[in-house]
Formats: C-alpha cells, structure tokens, sequence
C-alpha cells in the first residue's frame, strides 16, 4: 500500500467519485425529534439557551409534527412541562396529563409518526429530581425501589394515550423490567421500550433542563446517573436493560462517547440510538451564530460521526435541518 502505487487522493478528486466511495450516509429514517409540550394554546416560546428550539403547546406541537412527518423525519420524542409540579410528580402519570394529551393530538393528526414518549419524573417533581426523594441517616436522595412503580404508571398511561415507544430516562435500577412486566399486565405486550441504557451524568443537559425547567434543587444527579469516566458499567447497564426487556437501547450523551456507542452496537446488536444532547446541540449554535464554525458543516460532520461509531437511530435537535439537507442532497 506504498507511494507512489498507491494515491489514496485518486478517490477523492472527482466529487461525484468522492460522494460514490462515501461509507457513512446519513438518511432521515434514523432521525428522531424532540420536542417540549406544554399547556396552553398557540405557544411558541424560544428556549433561551437553545436558539432555534422551542416549547409548544399542544396546537403548535400538531402543527410541527405535520412539518416534520412531512419532511420524511419518522419519529418524535415527547417531553412535557406541566402546569404543576409536586413531590411524586403526580402529572407524569395523569391520563390528562401534558403529554397524554399531546400524544393523543399527534397521533390524531399523523398516525404515521411514530411517537415516542420520554418516561421520567424530574420534569414533574418540584424538587426537580427523576424520582421520589427518601431521608436517609439525613441524606436526601432519589428512592430506587420507591420510585419504580411511579414510573410503571407514567409508562402505562403513555400508552393509553397511543404512544408507540416509551422511553424510560431516569436511570433507576430495575425500570425496564418493571416497566416491561406493566406493560405486559395493562395489555401493552407489544409495546416497545426505548431504554436509555448507558445514560452518564454530563454537563451537556444543562440547556434541556432550561427547556424542561427540570433543573435539580439541591444535590445533582450523581447518584443515578453514570460517572464519565466509566466504559465498562455501560456494557453492564446495557446488558441489564436488554435482559430486562429492552427493545432498543440508547448511549446518552453522543458525540462524546462514541467510543461506548461503537462498544455498545459491536457486543449486543441491538438497534442502538444515540442522543446528540441540548448541550451539545447549544454548543453548535453559540459558535456558528459567533461564526466560528459552519453550522450546517459542523452539524453533519457530528451526524456522521454518530452513525459512523455506530447509531442506527439518532435523537437529535437538528433533525428538522438534517431532513431537509438530506432532501435537498446534503
Ligand atoms: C430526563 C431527561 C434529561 C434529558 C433527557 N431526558 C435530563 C436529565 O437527565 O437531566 C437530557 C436531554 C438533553 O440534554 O438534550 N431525565
């Protein structure tokens, strides 16, 4: 494979040549959108930290689901805001609930989309936390056992309502299968989970708890979410989850562990998704809106990345862009 025989340039000179070898395609069937629902009617209100991203309510969130199904993006994954917050998150379980309702309008309006819900507590919970707090030797911290049937109840009334995947990320131990076992017992069977498996505790979520208005109130989120710094356990928390019943698991943030998301998809398999998180989605914006970097460069480029260290499905802030680059031929 030596100079002069061997010119790897030769592949590149000609750009129709150059797009013909490429590898990595991005295709808008891997794009899942999220999006933050709250109540009210015509809202559509920037969220700061994230230019570009908004909440909605339910009216304006119908209309953007169109958009997007339009566009060819497959799926979206809801979060709610809700008008009250308590100590057990009482709204992330009520049929009436923010995004029970927002499902039932999205599949309304595009049956075709494939709604899937984000299944937690910390955006209902006015301690901001994603589960109930216990006092122990007087130490708050999140509940693990305590928690799991509220979880159970969120995840069964997401369904109710006509989600087609529920996916928990809390991070709790035992959630899938609990989840997994309500399902089955409400006759949700063929209800699919979406497990935020290998989910760390990263300062990347900052703008979405800004969206979410979900920031902790005291302490932080060390106590259930990974440390950075650990490879190994993601292969131990995702082999739990798939024993548990996960259909499809998940590597939270992206861009910064793509080397856990190629460990990940190379030992189980599954259809893996990565989450191309707030912060690191902020971190795009803030830069090119400084014209440090190209946007639509650098947000391919990350894209690319992501599904070339593995991804089959990619949650991301940029879906609505990516779906119409692709469209238009990147
Ligand atoms: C809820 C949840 C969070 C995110 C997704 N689900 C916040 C958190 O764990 O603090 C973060 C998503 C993002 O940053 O884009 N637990």
């Amino acid at each position: 494979m030596s100079f002069p025989i061997h010119r790897p340039r030769r592949l590149r000179m000609h750009p129709g040549l150059r797009r013909m070898v490429r590898q990595t395609r991005l295709s808008v069937e891997r794009l899942i959108c999220p999006l933050f629902v709250r109540s009210g009617t015509g809202v559509r209100q920037e969220i700061r930290s994230m230019p570009g991203q908004y909440q909605w309510s339910v009216d304006t969130l119908v209309e953007q689901c169109r958009e997007l199904a339009g566009l060819g993006v497959p799926a979206v994954l809801l979060f709610g805001i809700p008008t009250h917050k308590d100590a057990v998150g009482s709204e992330a379980y009520r049929s009436d609930g923010i995004v029970q309702r927002a499902v039932r309008a999205v599949k309304e309006a595009c049956p075709e989309l494939v709604v899937i819900t984000d299944v937690c507590l910390c955006e209902y919970t006015d301690h901001g936390h994603c589960g109930v707090i216990a006092e122990r030797h007087g130490v708050r911290d999140v509940d693990n056992d305590a928690t799991l049937p509220l979880l159970v109840r969120a995840a069964v009334s997401h369904a109710e309502a006509g989600a087609d995947v529920v996916a928990p990320s809390d991070m709790m131990d035992g959630r899938v299968g609990a989840i997994r076992r309500g399902l089955d017992e409400a006759g949700f069977a063929h209800l699919p989970i979406m497990a935020y498996a290998a989910k760390y505790a990263s300062s990347f979520y900052g703008p979405f708890r800004d969206a979410a208005e979900s920031p902790p109130r005291f302490g932080n989120r060390h106590t259930y979410q990974m440390d950075p710094a650990n490879g190994d356990e993601a292969m131990r928390e995702v082999a739990a989850d798939i024993e548990e019943g996960a259909d499809l698991v998940m590597v939270k943030p992206a861009v910064h562990y793509l080397d856990v998301l190629w460990r990940v998809k190379e030992r189980f398999g599954l259809p893996t998704a990565a989450y191309h998180v707030s912060g690191e989605y902020a971190c795009l914006k803030a830069a090119a809106a400084n014209g440090w970097i190209d946007e639509k460069g650098a947000v391919i480029e990350s894209t690319t990345a992501i599904v070339r260290a593995g991804a089959d499905l990619v949650v991301t802030y940029f879906a609505r862009d990516l779906a119409r680059w692709i469209r238009d031929g990147i």
